[in-house]
């Protein structure tokens, strides 16, 4: 097809995620081509440095030879092996055994699933199906944060905590509650970060007595919030939320579907801390997007409670065709070498000029706040510093931005709230940050110039 009839026939089947469809049909798709490292190009020839990684998930980049030759020799040995009726793939079993040994503390049993939101719907069955074992069936209740992303399943659409997604969608559910998320810039009173530690743990406590410490399974939260704006809640909040859980007997989760596989510089984001959850869920970076797939880790315990609970015979109900993927699983080899032959390091790197560069922009009229964990980091627009006002919604600053960018050269996330999202691809080079701030640094300087400021 050509780019027209692309463009019309996208217009007219393809329905796009979490996408305005009235605007979709009248402003059409960008059509991206190819990939290179950091750089996209899209159908008209443009290059792009794509400061978001796809759907920060590209941690490795595009092209990487080794990762398509993983998939080809896979896909040529054998495209599909079932994990059912006791089959297995070679590849998945590699990708559990080096996975578990790589993950915190005795996070070793692995399942796999499609990509992130199957693997906290899985979390959330897996919660259930331990709390019956365990002989406590009433804690069902489960608590997340304010502005928490946790995918787009039915249950996981009701523990996310972004309108967007409860919207004529009946959730969240009757045993789905939240907590005001630790949100630094905008937190009301003593904004040190004891105190906002300390806000979070009364406010969990507080939900927990509110709904029966009895009655609650498990509390969900992203080290670092990501689709909420990218919020970087103060160093020490992370084990104070796990302490907390573990007095309150209450399962600890990390969703690390955009902080694991580098995304903040280690491995897995809850390593900054030495912090175990109970359960992990990752997706995104798993693959760097090569192929889908995504995975929940869980505890030892957790896992032979539910185990030792089910009769000889007697399945643990949870299962979709295409978890292991045997494709999914060769790329999630091919790309986990990649990591710890460089990549890791690289973002490490990659990260501090991202953090100088991006301190250096809280001096511009649109930046009111700058906030970052490796290589991810929002920067949040106000159109008054001192008051932290959020540009009216008339100005449109979202849409103006992703536009502008766009003929900048540039990706990045442009949040509905005046929020500026990056995750570049780990393998930046320290010149490419260079040219990803400059690019952005003229969006802001432009759109500020559109709107007066
Ligand atoms: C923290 C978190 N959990 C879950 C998901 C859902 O993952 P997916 O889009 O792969 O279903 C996302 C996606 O962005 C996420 O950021």
């Amino acid at each position: 097809m050509n780019k027209d009839r692309l463009i019309q026939a996208d217009r007219n089947h393809l329905i796009h995620p979490v996408s305005a469809w009235r605007d979709h049909e009248e402003t059409g798709p960008r059509i991206l081509k190819s990939g290179k490292g950091a750089w996209l190009t899209d159908i008209d020839g443009k290059e792009l440095l794509d400061g978001f990684a796809g759907l920060w998930c590209v941690n490795v980049g595009y092209g990487c030879q080794s990762v398509v030759e993983a998939a080809t020799a896979q896909m040529t040995a054998l495209p599909y092996a079932t994990g059912y009726f006791g089959f297995a793939g070679e590849a998945a079993i590699e990708l559990a055994d080096r996975l578990a040994a790589l993950t915190p503390g005795n996070l070793n049993r692995v399942f796999f699933s499609l990509g992130g939101s199957d693997a906290v719907d899985s979390a959330l069955r897996f919660i259930r199906f331990y709390q019956h074992a365990r002989g406590t069936p009433e804690k069902k209740h489960v608590i997340g944060l304010t502005r928490g992303y946790h995918g787009s399943t039915y249950t996981g659409a009701g523990l996310t905590a972004l309108a967007a997604f409860h919207r004529n969608a009946d959730v969240p559910l009757t045993w789905q509650h939240h907590i005001p998320s630790p949100y630094p810039y905008r937190h009301e009173g003593d904004s040190s970060d004891a105190a906002i530690i300390a806000s979070s743990v009364a406010a969990l406590h507080a939900k927990v007595e509110e709904l029966g410490a009895r009655n609650v399974a498990a509390f969900f939260c992203e080290p670092v919030q990501g689709s909420g704006g990218i919020i970087v809640p103060p160093a020490g909040w992370l084990t104070a939320m796990r302490e907390a859980c573990r007095a309150l007997d209450i399962l600890f989760v990390a969703d690390e579907v955009i902080t694991g596989f580098g995304r903040t510089g280690p491995l897995f984001a809850c390593e900054h801390e030495n912090v175990v959850p109970d359960m992990m869920t990752v997706a995104k970076g798993l693959t760097s997007g090569y192929a889908p797939m995504g995975a929940v880790f869980m505890s030892e315990d957790i896992y032979t409670t539910i185990r030792d609970n089910n009769p000889p015979g007697v399945a643990v109900g949870h299962g979709m065709t295409y978890s292991a993927h045997p494709v999914s699983a060769a790329v999630g080899l091919a790309v986990l070498d990649l990591y710890q032959n460089g990549v890791l390091a690289s973002g490490v790197t990659a990260g501090k000029r991202l953090a100088t560069r991006l301190d250096a922009m809280r001096g511009h009229p649109l930046v009111g706040d700058v906030r970052i964990s490796g290589m991810l980091a929002g920067i949040e627009l106000v159109t008054d510093k001192t008051l932290k006002t959020k540009p009216s919604p008339e100005l449109g600053i979202s849409k103006k931005l992703a536009a502008v960018g766009y003929e900048e050269g540039v990706l990045f996330r442009a949040f509905g709230d005046d929020i500026i999202g990056l995750a570049p691809p780990l393998c930046c080079s320290e010149e490419e940050i260079d040219i990803l701030c400059d690019r952005i640094t003229r969006v802001l300087d432009r759109v500020g110039a559109d709107i007066g400021r």
